[in-house]
């Protein structure tokens, strides 16, 4: 059957029994959904497999016809595998592809596979089989990040560069520390993934069309025989709502928009104007036209996919929204944009994982730029404010020195101790200690600061957090 002669013998098609005429071919293409769904074929069959085995188990299948109906199966997985499998889109999906493969190679058998099921439970199980698998691999590969952040923060827990707010240079920080406020907004993402999974790790098989069946079906045991952690409660919910897969775009928009600010940094470090960090040749490109340019690209091309994923959140909101109860074809929508967004997500993860171990900072460019605009100002107020000096007074005061270090040209540090008096006479020798970058990182020792020792404990707690998972 060609893609636009659709069968002359509706009877041809699965549900042909009640129609009179031929599918409009445009209408047949239109309504097909293999040429995506096929990525579900593996599922499909680990479904129908187990599906097979219950029915045996209760009766409605003898033992001779589940042994029949499961070597078809496998002999189509692998011939899916093979990539010898004749897809028809006037057979319209994966389901119905696999089903009349099944009956073409084993005969009247294989009409009975679809006993006590219809495909809207049959297309539930597989996505939700589909998407776990998914998870899994985007699980290990956030693991592999973090791990690769980690170990990073923890050889540049001494390195300072400036921390900025408003992308103004404010106060000093390790770049250690900064690495691991990346991991944190991972850890969060890795959370809510896990979150996810427990929704998505539910049965649907045997909710069959919408109401479930008269067959003496096990729910329970189909679950347990596909990993399912148990079968889902209501029927009509079971075959209609797709909230998991909007989960899953949730949590990948979230973590894409965390992997595009980590890009966006990357970017600016990258530059010549910022000039922290050394990104190896392989994760760049250059310019066809100016010889001198190392471009960014894999960072730039992670924070541009970031649109396409918060793009299929919002399909997906919009796809699910208003549905009445219980599937309605709508539903056959949910596809392309869950597979793009986790076939992005694992794709960026991938090549952050890559990337992470091969930065490499540029300490002194760091540093250097730490030692510009004043970044140790709030330390010089805390100083008054141990000296007796109550806090707005000492940011009054400070504010009187930085202007004046602005005319001459020279950072705070650098002023002498007598034109620092001219401001304060609680000033003492010992100010110095606190101008200092290191004095100032240091001094910032609490769970959660900057200082290189909280840093270092902080990465030994994280490295235990991921390898407990
Ligand atoms: N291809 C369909 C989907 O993706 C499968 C379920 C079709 N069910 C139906 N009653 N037409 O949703």
């Amino acid at each position: 059957m060609s893609k636009d002669n659709p069968s002359s013998n509706p009877a041809a098609k699965l549900w042909g029994g009640r129609f009179s005429e031929a599918t409009d071919a445009f209408v047949e293409r239109f309504t097909a959904s293999v040429t995506f769904d096929q990525r579900m074929a593996r599922e499909d069959i680990e479904g129908s497999l187990a599906h097979a085995q219950m029915l045996a188990e209760v009766g409605v299948l003898t033992n001779e016809e589940y042994s029949k109906i499961a070597a078809g199966l496998k002999a189509i997985a692998a011939e899916i595998e093979a990539g010898e499998f004749p897809w028809e889109v006037g057979l319209e999906d994966v389901h119905m592809n696999i089903e009349a493969r099944l009956t073409e190679r084993i005969g009247d058998t294989g009409k009975k596979l679809h006993t006590g099921r219809s495909r809207n439970d049959q297309v539930a199980t597989d996505i939700r089989l589909w998407l776990r698998n998914r998870i899994d691999l985007i699980a290990a590969e956030l693991t592999r990040l973090q791990g690769g952040l980690v170990d990073l923060a923890e050889r540049e827990a001494d390195t300072i560069m400036p921390g900025f707010t408003h992308l103004q240079s404010a106060q000093p920080v390790t770049f250690g520390h900064h690495l691991l406020a990346w991991n944190e907004m991972l850890n969060r993402d890795y959370e809510r993934l896990m979150d996810c999974r427990k929704r998505v790790n539910r049965s649907p098989l045997g909710a069959a069309a919408l109401a479930g069946t008269t067959y003496p079906i096990n729910r329970a045991r189909t679950a347990e025989l596909l990993g399912f952690e148990a079968p889902t409660e209501n029927s009509l919910d079971s075959v209609s709502d797709r909230d998991f897969a909007i989960e899953f775009c949730a949590f990948a928009a979230l973590l894409l928009t965390h992997l595009s600010r980590a890009s966006e940094e990357l970017v600016l470090w990258t530059s010549s104007q910022f000039d922290f960090i050394d990104l190896p040749d392989r994760f760049c490109t250059g310019s066809s036209i100016m010889p001198q340019k190392k471009n960014p690209d894999v960072p730039e091309l992670v924070r541009g996919k970031t649109g396409r994923v918060n793009g299929h959140l919002i399909a997906l909101l919009t796809l699910m929204k208003s549905q009445p109860l219980a599937y309605n074809k709508d539903n056959q929508e949910d596809k392309e944009p869950l597979y793009d967004a986790a076939d992005t997500a694992l794709d960026c993860l991938r090549a952050f994982a890559d990337m992470v171990p091969a930065l490499k900072p540029k300490k002194e460019n760091m540093l250097a730029a730490a030692a510009k605009g004043f970044s140790t100002a709030t330390d010089l107020a805390d100083y008054l404010v141990r000296k007796g000096v109550a806090f707005r007074d000492a940011h009054e005061i400070v504010g009187q020195s930085v202007s004046f270090a602005i005319a001459q040209n020279k950072d705070l540090a650098e002023l002498s101790l007598e034109q620092l008096r001219q401001f304060s006479n609680v000033i003492g020798e010992d100010v110095f200690e606190v101008l200092t970058l290191e004095g100032s990182v240091a001094a910032r020792d609490h769970i959660g600061g900057t200082a290189p020792n909280q840093v270092r404990a902080a990465c030994a707690r994280a490295r235990k957090a991921l390898e407990a998972r």
